[in-house]
């Protein structure tokens, strides 16, 4: 499998990054708050929410979900920038509340996030909820929009419907409630692998499933992009995990020592850490070779999801 040289990976990294930075940040609603009632300073009443939104949004982070939609949508040879750009920013919406209410006090009562105070800590538990909510309203907003402005509206409707199952009971909040309810209690190799792949692997699945769908390919085309998805959002959570045991909150930009804390079972407390880091190895090159069995190639995506592997953050 070919893949890109360290070097011109970080470029191409780097130049990705800026450009869903750019793109969310178009998307911010506070642009539109002009349509809305503004108070004697010429704010809009609720200032405080588009304030906590912007906050946590564009805190940093790697920006992944959004880079896999655009480069799934890529291999498949998709054109239309708005309608992809505005999954990509709905997509980092609902990521980005997943987190804000991931460490909010009832849940993980995690201090840091990306580097920077959580978002509750800042603005207080009940913004840091509301802000949360108005996130992934603001997400199906703009992915809406998107759809709108598809030319094949048939594939951006079946892409909205991807992003809103994995988003849901069925996907990420469907694995966050296993999470919490598991904490503290012993859990077999079916739970552990149940909660990683909805509360983590959802997202991801959507995430390369929305590139391709609204690229327009087969039902059996999506539905390898998901199993690719399962495999980087499994070895993307131990990794997560292995990191929470040996990486600094510096380099995380999050708390060290989260998952001790708050007494959760882990892959590496289930399989120990040799295990673990052989699994993230396993996955990712599964995810790999199901890559390879398409007919395009998108040697950037090849080489980001071997990267992963090696994460530091
Ligand atoms: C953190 O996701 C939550 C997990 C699923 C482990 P990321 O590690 O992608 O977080 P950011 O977006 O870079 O902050
Ligand atoms: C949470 O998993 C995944 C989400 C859906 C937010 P973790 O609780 O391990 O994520 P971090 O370590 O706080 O980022
Ligand atoms: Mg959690
Ligand atoms: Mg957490
Ligand atoms: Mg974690």
């Amino acid at each position: 499998m070919e893949i890109l040289d360290r070097q011109e990976f970080s470029r191409q990294m780097k130049e990705r990054v800026a450009e869903v930075e750019e793109m969310v940040r178009g998307f911010l609603p506070r642009a539109r708050a002009g349509e809305t009632v503004v108070n004697g300073r010429g704010d809009s009443f609720q200032k405080t929410i588009f304030d906590a939104m912007e906050y946590s949004l564009m805190a940093g982070g790697k920006r992944l979900r959004p880079i896999f939609i655009r480069e799934a949508y890529r291999l498949f040879g998709g054109d239309e920038e708005p309608v992809v750009g505005a999954f990509m920013a709905a997509m980092e919406m609902i990521h980005t509340y997943s987190l804000v209410h991931d460490d909010l006090p009832a849940m993980d009562n995690d201090d840091f996030r990306r580097g920077k105070p959580t978002t509750h800590k800042v603005f207080g538990e009940d913004m840091g909820i509301l802000a949360g909510d108005a996130l992934l309203n603001y997400a199906y907003e703009t992915a809406v929009r998107g759809v709108g402005q598809a030319r094949n509206k048939e594939n951006a409707v079946a892409a909205l419907q991807i992003l809103s199952e994995k988003a849901g009971v069925l996907g990420m909040v469907g694995g966050q409630v296993v999470d919490v309810e598991m904490t503290r209690k012993p859990l077999t190799e079916a739970q552990i692998d149940f909660i990683y792949r909805l509360k983590t692997g959802a997202l991801l699945e959507a995430s390369l499933m929305v590139g391709a769908v609204l690229a327009g390919v087969t039902e059996e085309q999506v539905a390898r992009m998901e199993r690719i998805g399962t495999c980087i959002g499994m070895a993307f959570q131990i990794q997560d995990d292995i990191l929470d045991l040996t990486s600094t909150t510096e380099e995380l930009g999050k708390p060290v020592g989260s998952d001790e804390k708050n007494e959760k079972m882990t892959y590496v407390t289930i399989h120990g850490m040799e295990t673990a880091k052989e699994k993230v190895e396993e996955y990712s090159a599964q995810a790999l070779e199901l890559l390879e069995q398409f007919p395009g190639e998108n040697l950037f995506l090849n080489t980001l999801i071997m990267e992963l592997v090696h994460r530091k953050k």
